[in-house]
């Protein structure tokens, strides 16, 4: 159930608010093997909106460091 409601949880939330990505997006991405903010960046799109990064690439680098080695 408490995984049910995370994943429900990284569908809505936005970690580039700029792109619209969400955090399963960006879950997805490092999952899938990318494993620094350009690559995520390059993959999903997110970085690459009004804000240049500004808001989003500080939560994408916090996903990376928590999740970026649990899923080698
Ligand atoms: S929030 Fe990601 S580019 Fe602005």
């Amino acid at each position: 159930m408490e995984q049910l409601n995370q994943d429900v949880k990284d569908k809505l939330e936005k970690v580039c608010v700029c792109r619209g990505i969400t955090k399963e997006s960006i879950k997805n991405s490092i999952r899938n093997g990318n494993k620094t903010v350009e690559a995520v960046a390059e993959d999903t799109g997110a970085t690459k909106g009004g804000c240049k990064g500004f808001r989003c690439k500080g939560k994408i680098e916090d996903l990376i460091a928590e999740f970026g080695t649990e899923w080698n």
